[in-house]
């Protein structure tokens, strides 16, 4: 697999294009008008330096890397087709676990086959230089396998998504970490196995431990940051195989995924390293967690919505998770033409985590079609509300829980809300008043006096509304 000799300059080239197509699909994906040519690029990118890597090696069996080629492409794409958009996230960390998984086996194969790798010294030992990488990229392997399969379990629903709180546990990782750093400057020194085998071993146990304490409401922070380490896993790969289009991927996806975990937690108002740290929202949510308030509120019909939304001059959208478990972004769209018919202005309003991924709601309204120009981030639109006419509230919860600004016991307060309650009318879909959003708090929005309950599956709610309108 090593190169062994001077870098060909053909290849050099290929892997530069290819590191070129991958800068142009992230800054393609930046935005929802251009990410569908930012996926092609980045496809491009990775067939050009596959492709590279297959016709300028040798490879010992092309028919076993064939059949490993065609059995994890089946997979992919069956997986892919298959996946329910709400299961998006639980996927991306599967995906992320095999990318740490690689590494942890690439790191393991050069350990074991140190000449097979050309990171032999004269002396016939290991290079310094290779094993603080083949260290390092272990290392960050493990906790990414085991860190991601934590996280798969907690967004699947096999694992419970609260916080799970060991005692000492700050003084545990941080032994454990200083540990893992300890050993690695060792085995520059000593290259025993069992140096190798602990710091892999110590790896995935930090893996588990790091997640484990960290609460459902902050798994997006989580994701973005388990998609950072995977790329540094791949980087490291890199170095070991001597592959500069590993490096270079490796290193995009890592900063990439850095600055996504800052944004997001700038999102939710959460300081960076008291989610590292884990434990977040660890708290029972405060008197109203999961518990309906025994408050009266207003119930009203298809009919009561399109005759208050046909009469307004504005409405906001305000779509969540439970507008993609019912798939109504169709029938919504449906809604708003339906309304800028009767000369009402029609936004949607975007909260950056609303759904269960980065970019969750963009994806759908795009699928249907909406607009981009009708569709607007939380900043840009939030001092609207107070002079609109209706918010329509579909399936979003947390997102819109003015307790967030409120209520210091709530496990999301500091989190910027939507402020939908300054709308003169709230219409809020949902199926039933005891329903709870992800972070398990009931939202005192339900019983104000500017509230509409319309409670149903949204799609057929939207679709009601549609009928009545017309
Ligand atoms: P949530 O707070 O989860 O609320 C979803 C709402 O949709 C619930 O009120 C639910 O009530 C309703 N619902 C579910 N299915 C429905 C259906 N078929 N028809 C109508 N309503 C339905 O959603 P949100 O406001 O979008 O907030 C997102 C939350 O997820 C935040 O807490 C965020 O931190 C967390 N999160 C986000 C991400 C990312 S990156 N976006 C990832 C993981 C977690 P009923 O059950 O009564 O219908």
């Amino acid at each position: 697999m090593h190169e062994g000799a001077p870098v060909n300059p053909w290849v050099a080239l290929a892997y530069l294009v290819a590191g070129i197509c991958f800068i142009l699909a992230l800054r393609g994906l930046s935005s929802p008008a251009s990410s569908r040519r930012g996926n092609r690029l980045g496809m491009l990118g990775m067939a050009i330096a596959v492709v590279t890597t297959l016709i300028t090696h040798e490879i010992a069996s092309p028919i076993e890397l064939g059949a490993a080629i065609a059995i994890g492409g089946a997979i992919g794409f069956v997986t892919a087709r298959r996946i329910a958009m709400t299961a998006m996230p639980q996927l991306v960390a599967a995906f992320h676990s095999l990318v740490g998984m690689a590494a942890v086996l690439v790191a393991a194969a050069a350990f074991l086959n140190p000449g097979a790798f050309g990171i032999l010294g004269a002396d016939g030992e290991i290079l310094s230089v290779s094993r603080i990488e083949m260290g390092l990229g272990v290392a960050i392997g493990a906790i990414t396998f085991s860190g991601s399969v934590i996280a798969f379990l907690k967004l699947n629903g096999n694992m419970s998504g609260k916080p799970i709180l060991l005692p000492g546990r700050h003084v545990i990782n941080l032994g454990v970490l200083a540990g893992i750093l300890g050993l690695i400057a060792y085995f520059v020194t000593d290259q025993s196995p069992w140096v190798f085998w602990t710091v892999t071993a110590l790896s995935f146990v930090i893996g588990f431990l790091l997640i484990v304490p960290i609460g459902g409401a902050d798994m997006p922070v989580v994701v973005s940051m388990l998609n950072s380490y995977s790329g540094w896993a791949a980087a490291a790969m890199g170095f070991t195989l001597h592959n500069s289009a590993m490096i270079i991927t490796g290193a995009l996806v890592g900063s990439s995924g850095a600055i996504l975990s800052y944004i997001m937690c700038r999102a939710m108002n959460r300081s960076f390293l008291s989610v590292i740290a884990g434990g977040f929202g660890a708290t029972d949510g405060g008197g109203a967690a999961g518990q309906a308030i025994d408050r009266p509120w207003k119930r009203g019909s298809a009919e009561d919505a399109a005759f208050l939304m046909s009469q307004a001059e504005q409405v906001i959208i305000v779509p969540g998770y439970g507008m993609a478990v019912a798939q109504a972004q169709h029938a919504l769209r449906e809604m708003a033409d339906k309304l800028k018919e009767h000369g009402v202005r029609v936004k949607y309003a975007i909260h950056p985590v609303a759904g269960r991924m980065p970019g969750h709601m963009n994806v759908l309204l795009a699928e249907a079609n909406v607009p981009y120009d009708e569709v607007f981030e939380l900043e840009d639109i939030n001092s609207e509300f107070a002079q609109t006419d209706v918010a329509f509230v579909i399936g979003a919860n947390d997102v819109t829980n003015p307790a967030a600004k409120t209520d210091k016991s709530s496990p999301i307060y500091g989190m910027p809300v939507l402020d939908v309650e300054k709308a003169k009318t709230v219409l809020f879909i949902k199926r039933s008043m005891g329903g709870v959003g992800y972070a398990g708090v009931d939202n005192e929005l339900f019983y104000r006096d500017n509230t509409m309950m319309l409670l149903a599956d949204a799609k057929k709610m939207v679709e009601e509304i549609v009928k009545s309108l017309d």
